[in-house]
């Protein structure tokens, strides 16, 4: 329990630092000479966010199948 709850923390706030570098992505290609590098820091989070996201997809099926295994036992 305590586990899931740091996952879906951790999900949250790196979907600030998602948010952000898209945004400092936009300004950097938006000047007269586009600073491309920025462009690929969203890259980071958004692995991060993917791996975690489907984590917490997975949660509430994995509970279920938990729950009618243990009610076999
Ligand atoms: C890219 C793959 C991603 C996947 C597979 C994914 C999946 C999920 C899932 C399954 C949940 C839990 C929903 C529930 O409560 O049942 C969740 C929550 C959330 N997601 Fe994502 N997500 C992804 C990316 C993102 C992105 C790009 C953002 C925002 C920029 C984001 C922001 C959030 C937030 C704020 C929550 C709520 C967290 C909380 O409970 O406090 N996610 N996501």
């Amino acid at each position: 329990m305590h586990w899931n709850h740091w996952i879906r923390q951790f999900h949250r706030w790196t979907s600030i630092a998602f948010v952000l570098a898209v945004a400092a992505s936009f300004i950097a290609l938006a000047q007269e000479k586009p600073l491309v590098w920025v462009s690929y820091a969203p890259l980071p989070p958004l692995v991060l966010l993917v791996a975690t996201g489907l984590y917490l997809f997975a949660l509430p099926y994995l509970s279920r199948w938990r729950g009618r295994r243990d009610a076999r036992a």
